[in-house]
């Protein structure tokens, strides 16, 4: 029996994997240039976490959570997103004692039972931060910043950043409202899903791909903020244009999620088809208190790294190879390994990368094995080359190959690679 990968996950490796290191690096380096600190919370909390958090209503939780019961009879459900974990590790951990404001990254795999198509999978992976404990449009601007930031690291630059406020619980409930009153003339017309939604989730109605014109035509979110949300959405702008980082308004930006209060954003890759969002985000000033802590502003984005990589390669950028293959030790006879070994252990503490041969096969099919590996030398130890104390020396990309004293080996060989500037 041959088992398949479940539909909608991936296998990565190979070529691939060398993108994914270089996203994880860049991630990494760019939350830290920010002064953001690894947070890593489990793969499954409580179902109600989310729930609670993302909004009973809300697509996630309506269809697309992995939910089971464990043998204790808990519901358990696999984290579709990072931010609720993220909340409920600082209240849990009462991590407030250290003071605000916080600033955390994270990246892992998330959970969606989605119809899987292009950038759109059942498991991906989310780099997302998270800044608790800030309400100024000065943590808006560094959110945006940070976005961009790692997309000028990766290299991508066909985006657009999108933003929207959303207003807070009191301004939001008028314009919902207004909405309700302009889909009622129209309703019978609506899909099946906005029908719903109209009950439910009614500013849902907005994103929906099917009636994007009456969405168009919409009244929108930011003709109705109060005086303090409009002051604080103008401030944002403001900021953003002094610090020349070029933004467009979406007033039809509302999010999938319901923890989102006042700034909303999207950035939109220019070629990446239906499901082009790579980073997504925005405040959540209230959902700390919703999950029984104290009223603590906060805000975050995260970012789909699979759609990153698809980025990546629609701009063709690319990236080194992050586990090469450095020398290749070719043992001809086994009373040679110990001697083809320790040369390797040497190598290998001084950074080199060496694979040595185990299979004890011909020279030819060793030297095949080797330049499938893609690696830059082959030493080559046999019977002979022990005894005479010289081991031969085979420069794989220029194919030429040299004797060398054994003795010297290991010297010959870091020049060779120092000048390749290939070790660190
Ligand atoms: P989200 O918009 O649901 O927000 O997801 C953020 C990003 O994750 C999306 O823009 C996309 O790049 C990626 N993504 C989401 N679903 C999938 C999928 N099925 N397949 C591939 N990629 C996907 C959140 O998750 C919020 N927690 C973001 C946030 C953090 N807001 C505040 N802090």
């Amino acid at each position: 029996m041959r088992f398949k990968r479940i539909k909608g996950t991936t296998d990565l490796y190979g070529e691939e994997i060398n993108f994914w290191h270089y996203v994880e690096e860049c991630a990494k380096k760019t939350a830290r240039a920010y002064g953001y600190g690894e947070i890593r919370t489990p793969i499954f909390e409580m179902t109600e976490l989310f729930t609670r958090s993302v909004g009973k209503e809300t697509d996630i939780v309506q269809k697309e959570m992995y939910t089971f019961n464990d043998k204790g009879n808990r519901s358990l459900t696999l984290r579709p997103e990072g931010t609720a974990p993220t909340i409920r590790a600082f209240l849990e951990n009462s991590m407030i004692t250290n003071g605000l404001p916080q600033r955390f990254f994270y990246i892992g795999p998330m959970f969606r039972y989605e119809r899987p198509q292009s950038g759109r999978l059942r498991q991906f992976h989310q780099f997302g931060v998270e800044l608790i404990g800030s309400a100024e449009p000065a943590a808006d601007v560094e959110m945006i910043l940070l976005a961009t930031d790692f997309l000028k690291r990766l290299r991508i630059t066909k985006y657009t950043v999108q933003i929207n406020s959303i207003g807070c619980q009191k301004c939001r409930a008028v314009y919902r409202e207004r909405i309700k009153d302009y889909y009622r003339p129209i309703l019978s017309s609506l899909c099946n899903d906005c029908k719903q939604r109209y009950e439910t989730n009614v500013l849902r109605l907005l994103d929906c791909k099917k009636d994007s014109d009456l969405a168009r035509e919409a009244p929108k979110m930011i003709d109705f903020l109060c005086d303090d949300c409009r002051a604080h959405y103008e401030s944002l702008k403001k900021l953003l244009k002094a610090l020349n980082v070029s933004f467009t308004e979406n007033g039809r930006l509302v999010r999938g999620l319901d923890y989102y209060t006042r700034t909303v954003f999207e950035v939109h890759h220019d070629n990446l088809g239906a499901q082009s969002a790579v980073i997504a985000g925005g405040r959540y000033d209230a959902l700390i208190e919703e999950l029984g802590g104290k009223s603590i502003p906060a805000l975050g984005f995260a970012s789909g790294v699979e759609r990153l990589v698809m980025a990546m390669k629609e701009e063709g950028i690319r990236v080194e190879q992050t586990e090469p293959r450095h020398v290749y030790v070719a043992v001809l006879g086994e009373e040679q390994f110990s001697v083809a070994l320790e040369i390797a252990e040497r190598l290998r503490s001084k950074n080199v990368n060496v694979v040595v041969e185990t299979n004890g096969r011909s020279l030819k099919a060793q030297l095949r094995h080797a330049n499938r590996l893609n690696v830059r030398l082959c030493l080559i130890v046999g019977e002979n080359e022990v005894k005479s104390g010289v081991v031969i020396l085979k420069d794989m990309v220029k194919g030429e190959q040299i004797d060398v004293d054994i003795k010297y080996a290991i010297e010959y060989i870091l020049d060779y690679l120092k000048e390749d500037d290939v070790l660190n």
